[in-house]
């Protein structure tokens, strides 16, 4: 006979160990750490998805907003251990898009339908604040009915303020992962969680909606960083939710670590969606890398936005933060019909207003 592992204990109590989240929609630490070790319990899993897709529903209906994301520059100055762009990975032929590049990416994004760009790169030193604060003008001008996310990177106070002014709405900084060992781990000693999290209590005074995030699988990472990353997204109460597999580069120090757990990234969604009831919460390219149906798991696991690619064809294999990275499929811009269908079958619609933050005005 096997010898007892305790999993019927564990079987009988994950009813209770879901409990204050479907309640209360918060966690306490405990609480918290209870309800991921769940995480293998298929009918614990089971009851928190349709708690997730039911409030999704109760908040966004069947709609899953798309955003154009257009990935304007693969240069920059830090050395994150997990991504392909990093400065010292000499391999990245890189590449810098003009201002006038991206206005003409924002012209074709807007011809297809989307009120949403997201301007993403490295932290390149060329795109000065001066720089930024002339581009966001520019594009808020041109596009008065746009929503406009930036998504470069750790700058000062001053600077998110002039961007702020400039018309910027939206500013995504994953904080990767709220514990200190763990951020460590990830990032080379001039980096610090500290600074990253002021950035994003930062943006959140300037009245930015903001988006932070974490990998799931990162090296390194334990159940007890996920409770940390959870209470963190509980106490800095983000607009947006950025939340996928790690993936490992081949040039990278990580190149050789495993993928982190499609159905724990799944978990988390449903868990975030749960605690932020009204989050934007996008189904990740990396989901999309990781599995062919990921994205479409992602919405049915309480997930509601896409980004769709903008940048021009010839950058897009250069902006390589993991491996197989897609890049000409239906997260393509181009294919947002074939995308539309996807999301139709899927039993969801594809809209393309600038779909903010449900609750409040902006
Ligand atoms: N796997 C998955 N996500 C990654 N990112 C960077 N490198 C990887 C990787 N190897 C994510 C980071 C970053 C976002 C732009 O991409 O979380 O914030």
């Amino acid at each position: 006979m096997r010898p007892d592992t305790g999993r019927k204990e564990k079987g009988m109590n994950w009813n209770h160990n879901i409990a204050p989240l479907l309640e209360k929609g918060s966690l306490t630490r405990e609480e918290a750490r209870k309800l991921l070790a769940c995480a293998e319990e298929k009918e614990a899993v089971k009851k928190v998805t349709e708690e997730a897709v039911k409030i999704r529903k109760q908040h966004y209906g069947d709609k899953v907003f798309v955003r154009g994301l257009i990935e304007f520059t693969n240069y920059c100055k830090n050395n994150c251990y997990y991504c392909g762009i990093r400065r010292d990975n000499s391999h990245v032929s890189r590449y810098r898009l003009t201002e006038e590049e991206i206005l003409e990416c924002c012209a074709s994004g807007y011809k297809l339908g989307f009120r949403t760009f997201v301007l993403q790169g490295g932290e390149d030193g060329w795109y000065t604040d001066d720089r930024m604060v002339w581009l966001v003008s520019q594009i808020k001008k041109t596009y008065p009915d746009c929503a406009l996310t930036l998504s470069i990177g750790e700058r000062s106070r001053e600077a998110y303020q002039r961007f702020r002014e400039a018309g910027a709405d939206r500013y995504l900084l994953r904080h990767e992962t709220a514990r200190q060992d763990h951020y460590e781990r990830l990032h080379p000693k001039e980096m610090s969680l500290a600074n990253r999290k002021q950035c994003l209590y930062w943006l959140k005074e300037l009245g930015y909606q903001v988006g932070a995030g974490f990998m799931v699988g990162s090296p390194g990472q334990t159940m007890d960083s996920l409770v940390e990353d959870l209470m963190f997204l509980q106490e800095l109460q983000p607009e947006m939710a950025g939340v996928g597999p790690f993936v490992p580069h081949h040039e990278t120090p990580f190149g050789k670590e495993p993928a982190g757990r499609v159905d724990l990234t799944l978990f988390l969604l449903s868990v975030i969606r749960i605690l932020l009831p009204n989050v934007l919460l996008p189904a990740t390219t990396a989901l999309g890398t990781l599995d062919g149906n990921g994205r479409e798991k992602g919405l049915a696991a309480g997930a509601n936005v896409l980004m769709p690619n903008l940048s021009p064809l010839q950058n897009r294999k250069k902006y390589d933060l993991y491996d197989n990275k897609i890049s000409t499929g239906e997260e393509a811009a181009e294919c947002l019909s074939s995308l539309e269908k996807r999301v139709a079958k899927a039993g969801y619609r594809l809209v393309y207003e600038r779909g903010d933050f449900a609750g409040r005005i902006v």
